[in-house]
């Protein structure tokens, strides 16, 4: 097969010396990392900045007067101004560094929930939402008796827009959808999906922990209202996400949670909350990793969102064509606008064995309803099996994938 043009001009070999852990075997063998949509693995550069905030700067954020406190929350402080930049959002305070995607989610459910949903109003979300993207909606729904509505799914895996348009209503408070989804891979129409919403008065959520890592954003371009997302999935440490928000509503919302930092003021009887960001941010957050998640930034930066998206497409590309190689291997998610992310099944086989037999191979792939239950229902199917690409895999990885599965299929069927 003929190599598209950006297998070729991206230089994987280079990446992936910044990558210590690729070079390392499991069960004897040449790891092949192929389960990224969980988490990604971490330059050294980042490995090395945990290292160094532990070594040299080591100290509590906002309230020190000293010279480490300084230093870290300085430095802190920095990564809020790079994911500003990062997303294109208009303002630093609309900038809440969190624990990571769920918890951001979580906090617009209960805060936008307790400022602006009441009983009878609706939420609508789509049917291949990530867990962490229905559940806390479920919660509200049962909190304030507000109604869940939902954006069917096709067989192809995209969103059925005619039924989304018909769902928008007066009632509608807000609409949380994924941009990327982790199960199928499928790209959503995200700028049209906002607009949509607009044109109805209702704001517009979205999951990104699935496309931060792959594919440019700017908040202001997409007038989206809120976008989550999480470090750990954007080779960053684990423990810090993002929750932006258009200032408008962050304001109207009340506190998450109540402790040091996100107060002004409080005397026995009462608080007065802090500004932006900080009414969001209660308590000693994970300082290293917030401060890390900088060099995490710089590190996709420099290798560029544009030429990692134009490699990741081609090598996705590749990826599904030697995988239709096999014979009653079947991909479940074939949108046209699609990440990197490849859910499929074998003829015969339980996606469990092969990942089993995957592993035997020291190469690492996902098995399991990738926390997507209703997508699986949708499909009547209990799971998947799922390889998810990152910009440091190769096609002789592929390749290893692709070998790897008929093996397991000659084993199993
Ligand atoms: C689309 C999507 N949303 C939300 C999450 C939850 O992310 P986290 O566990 O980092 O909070 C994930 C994680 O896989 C995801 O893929």
């Amino acid at each position: 097969m003929e190599q598209a043009t950006a297998l070729v001009s991206f230089d994987v070999q280079r990446v992936r010396e910044d990558f210590p852990i690729l070079s390392r075997t499991v069960n004897g063998k040449p790891l092949v990392y192929l389960d990224n949509g969980a988490t990604t693995q971490k330059p050294k550069q980042v490995v090395d900045a945990i290292q160094a905030y532990y070594t040299d700067i080591n100290s509590n954020i906002h309230r020190g007067v000293h010279h480490l406190s300084q230093l870290a929350t300085d430095a802190y402080e920095i990564t809020r101004r790079k994911v500003r930049e990062f997303i294109n959002a208009g303002h630093e305070h609309e900038v809440i560094l969190t624990p990571g995607t769920t918890h951001g989610i979580n906090l617009v459910a209960s805060c936008y929930g307790k400022a602006f949903v009441k009983p009878g109003d609706e939420i609508i979300i789509s049917a291949m939402e990530h867990h962490s993207n229905i559940v806390p909606w479920h919660m509200l729904c049962e909190d304030r008796g507000a109604v869940l509505r939902i954006i069917p799914v096709t067989e192809e895996g995209e969103l059925d827009m005619e039924t989304y348009r018909s769902l928008l209503n007066e009632r509608t408070k807000l609409v949380a959808v994924t941009y990327v989804s982790n199960a199928l891979g499928t790209i959503n129409p995200v700028k049209e999906l906002i607009a949509l919403a607009h044109r109805a008065d209702v704001p517009v959520l979205l999951d990104a922990a699935q496309a931060i890592q792959h594919l440019p954003i700017d908040v202001q371009a997409l007038d989206v209202d809120f976008l989550v997302f999480s470090g750990h999935k954007m080779y960053g440490p684990t423990g810090v996400g993002v929750l932006y928000g258009k200032e408008k509503y962050l304001e109207a919302m009340p506190p998450y949670q109540g402790g040091g930092d996100m107060i002004k003021e409080v005397t026995l009887t009462k608080t007065v909350y802090n500004d932006l960001p900080f009414k969001f941010e209660a308590g000693t957050p994970n300082i290293e990793a917030g401060i890390c998640l900088a060099d995490a930034i710089d590190y996709l930066n420099e290798i560029g969102l544009d030429r990692i998206l134009a490699y990741e497409h081609d090598l996705l590309e590749y990826a599904t064509e030697r995988m239709l190689e096999i014979p009653g291997l079947r991909i479940i998610g074939t949108a046209k606008e699609k990440s990197s992310v490849i859910s499929f099944l074998v003829e015969g086989t339980h996606p469990y064995d092969v990942g089993v037999i995957l592993d035997k191979l020291g190469i690492a792939i996902r098995t399991g309803h990738h926390c997507a239950q209703p997508l699986m229902d949708h499909y009547g199917i209990p799971g998947t099996a799922r390889a998810s690409l990152a910009m440091y895999n190769t096609v002789e990885e592929i390749d290893a994938l692709v070998a790897g599965i008929a093996r397991a299929q000659a084993m199993l069927v």
